[in-house]
């Protein structure tokens, strides 16, 4: 059942964007995607992202849309929820991170401005869609800020190199969730071809903005890599812990 987003959850991730501003040398971009922009009536069927600009569907068919299931409003549901806490938590992570970091290494302070940056910006998407389609945010977002600070602000704490060893951890448990959804959507996508049905515009481009998101956490994941990720102490245990707690978050974020 898919219910409203409460606006404490959004006023909390407006109060993160705001801390988040002051520790880089300029602040994020304007949020855009503020609850007020957008009509709070819209409910999701196929189309549980927003069209790109005279975007069409590629398919034509006389059957039309064929409406999501039950199962297909969940799994929807769960991954926009899902998103946006590990959106948030990586922002936060990269905002614990960055202070530490930049002040023993201030030659990291472009690189992790970007990755934060482009943290932001999937928050933002997501902040957008769950609010778009009535999606509850997860009722954990207290938790997984505290952990997620903690998580940053700890292991940068330790040094450059277990700092990155948590953003390769972390990317790579995010990349393989994100293709995983992508997987999930191009089969429903096959279905509805092969049974005749149009497959909506905002539906393709949501797959579309997975994909690109996947390919900046994998973008963060490489600059780990090149930033030492490896030569952190002990690298199997740090990385292997924050995996297994990423994996944990997610099971969580998607049920609750
Ligand atoms: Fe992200
Ligand atoms: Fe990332």
């Amino acid at each position: 059942m898919l219910r409203p987003a409460t606006r404490p959850a959004l006023v909390a991730t407006r109060q993160v964007r705001q801390c988040a501003a002051r520790f880089f040398s300029s602040p994020v971009s304007p949020d855009t995607s503020s609850s007020h922009v957008h009509s709070p009536s819209t409910t999701p069927e196929t189309n549980p992202a927003p069209p790109p600009p005279n975007s069409r569907s590629s398919t034509s068919s006389s059957k039309g849309k064929k409406p999501l299931t039950a199962e297909q409003r969940a799994f929807l549901s769960s991954a926009l929820r899902v998103n946006q806490a590990g959106e948030l938590a990586a922002t936060l992570i990269y905002t614990g991170q960055t202070p530490p970091l930049v002040t023993r290494d201030p030659s990291l302070r472009p690189l992790m401005k970007h990755m934060y940056d482009q943290e932001a910006a999937h928050l933002r998407t997501f902040n957008d869609l769950i609010y778009r389609h009535r999606v509850r945010p997860t009722a954990l977002y207290p938790l997984w800020s505290v952990m997620a600070t903690g998580l940053g602000w700890g292991t940068a704490m330790l040094g450059k190199e277990a700092a990155m060893a948590c953003t390769e951890a972390v990317e790579t448990e995010i990349g393989g969730h994100y293709n995983a959804q992508i997987r999930k959507l191009l089969e429903m996508v096959s279905e509805w071809e092969a049974e005749g049905y149009e497959v909506g515009a905002e539906f393709r481009h949501l797959i579309n903005t997975l994909r690109r998101i996947r390919d900046e956490e994998l973008e963060h994941l490489d600059h780990a890599v090149e930033h030492d990720a490896q030569k952190a102490e002990p690298h199997w245990l740090l990385t292997g812990v924050i995996r297994a707690g990423c994996r944990g978050a997610i099971w969580v974020s998607e049920r609750v």
